[in-house]
C-alpha cells in the first residue's frame, strides 16, 4: 500500500510517499481503508521531534512510528476473527493518537480503540478532522469545569483547537468571546461566538469583560498578561508551554492559592465515549469541523509546510482514496 513515511526527524521534506507492507490485523483489530486523514500540529510535532523531549516517547535517535496521521475517516475493509462490534463495509472515523498510521491507504486499529461509527449525516471529509482539535479543546474545557451560563474567551479561535473550542463551549451553554483576525470574523460568528474581538484592531487583553475561562488556543499569551481578564476564581489554560515554558509550573503552583489559576491539562486518552460525544454533536449540527485546504496524499509535504505556517484556518485534509488531483482552497 501507499504511505507517507519518515525514517528520521526533520522538516516536511523528510516525508516520502513509498510502498509499504499492509498493516498486520490482529484477532481484535479492524483494517480500515482510509479515505480522508489530516495533517495536524500533533503530526508536525512528532515528525520534527518538537519539543525535543518527546523523543523519550517517540524514539531517541529515530522515530519508532514511521507513518504519522492520527485522524481518519474511512471504511472497514476486514475484521479480525474476534471482532464483534464492527463489520466489513462499516463507515468509521477515529483518532489514532500516539499510534498514528493514518497517512496511508490502510490503517489497523483495535476494535476497542478510538474508532467509532461515522455520524449518519456526515461525509468522510467532515468527519476526519473532527477529533484532534476537538480532543484538546474538550480536555481543556473539562479541566476548567465550564458549564452553562459561564463566560469564556478563546484566543486563536480560528485554529483547529480554537474553532472546536468555540463550538464545544457553545454546546455547553457558555457565552463565548472569540479572538481572531479581520478576515475570519464572519467565520467565527458562524461558529456561534457571541462576541468577536478582532486582534488586528483591538487588544483583547484590554477587554472590560471578565471570564471564567481564558483559553489560549495558539499559545501566544501568558497567564501574567491575561490574569486581569479572569474572574476571581477564573482559569487560564494555554495549548502550549508558555514563552518561558512556565505553564506547567504555574499549573502546579497557582491552584494552591485558591484564586485565579493556571491549569495544565494532561489530555486523557481518547476513548469511544469521547468519539460518541463528538458524533452526537456533529449529528445535531452543534459541531462542524472547520476545513481549510485539501491535498492529495502525494502532496503531503506541501500540506505539512502549510500547517507549519501557523496560519491554517481549522483543519487541513489529506485525500487518500479517490484523491483530489489538485489542492483546493476552502
Ligand atoms: N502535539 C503537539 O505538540 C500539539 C498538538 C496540538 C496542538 N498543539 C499546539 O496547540 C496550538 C494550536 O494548535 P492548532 O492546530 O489549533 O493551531 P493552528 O490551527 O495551527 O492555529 C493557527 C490559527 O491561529 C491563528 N493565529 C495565529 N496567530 C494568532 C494570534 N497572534 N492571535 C490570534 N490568532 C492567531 C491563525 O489565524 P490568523 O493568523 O489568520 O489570525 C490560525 O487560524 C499550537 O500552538 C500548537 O503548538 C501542539
Amino acid at each position: 500500500m501507499k504511505a507517507a513515511v519518515h525514517t528520521r526527524y526533520g522538516p516536511p521534506e523528510v516525508v516520502r510517499i513509498v510502498d509499504v507492507p499492509m498493516p498486520a490485523v490482529g484477532e481484535r483489530d479492524l483494517l480500515v481503508k482510509v479515505q480522508v486523514t489530516t495533517v495536524n500540529r500533533t503530526d508536525c510535532g512528532f515528525r520534527a521531534a518538537h519539543p525535543f523531549f518527546i523523543r523519550v516517547f517517540t524514539g531517541l535517535l529515530r522515530p519508532r512510528r514511521t507513518i504519522l496521521g492520527t485522524e481518519f475517516a474511512g471504511t472497514v475493509e476486514a475484521v479480525g476473527g474476534r471482532v464483534t462490534s464492527f463489520a466489513v463495509g462499516d463507515r468509521v472515523f477515529g483518532f489514532h493518537e500516539w499510534r498514528f498510521g493514518a497517512h496511508a491507504e490502510y490503517l489497523s486499529i483495535a476494535e476497542e480503540g478510538p474508532v467509532a461509527p461515522m455520524p449518519a449525516n456526515l461525509t468522510d471529509e467532515e468527519a476526519a478532522p473532527s477529533t484532534e482539535g476537538a480532543h484538546y479543546a474538550l480536555s481543556n474545557i473539562r479541566k476548567a469545569g465550564i458549564h452553562g451560563g459561564q463566560a469564556a474567551l478563546v484566543y486563536g479561535a480560528t485554529g483547529a483547537i480554537g474553532s472546536a473550542a468555540v463550538q464545544l463551549l457553545k454546546a455547553l451553554g457558555a457565552s463565548v468571546t472569540a479572538v481572531c483576525d479581520t478576515s475570519n470574523v464572519d467565520l467565527v460568528l458562524g461558529l456561534g461566538a457571541d462576541r468577536v474581538v478582532d486582534y488586528t484592531n483591538e487588544d483583547f487583553m484590554a477587554d472590560e469583560q471578565r471570564y471564567d475561562l481564558v483559553l489560549d488556543a495558539v499559545g501566544k499569551s501568558s497567564f501574567g498578561r491575561c490574569k486581569r481578564l479572569l474572574k476571581p476564581r477564573g482559569t487560564y489554560i494555554s495549548s502550549d508551554l508558555g514563552p518561558l515554558s512556565q505553564n506547567p509550573i504555574l499549573g502546579l503552583v497557582t491552584p494552591l492559592f485558591g484564586g485565579r489559576s493556571v491549569k495544565m491539562p494532561i489530555p486523557p486518552r481518547v476513548g469511544q465515549e469521547e468519539l460518541r460525544y463528538l458524533r452526537g454533536l456533529m449529528e445535531s449540527g452543534a459541531f462542524k469541523p472547520v476545513i481549510d485546504r485539501r491535498y492529495p496524499l502525494d502532496e503531503i509535504v506541501d500540506a505539512y509546510r502549510y500547517v507549519e505556517t501557523g496560519r491554517k484556518i481549522g483543519n487541513v485534509l489529506i485525500m487518500v482514496a479517490g484523491s483530489a488531483s489538485h489542492r483546493e482552497r476552502r
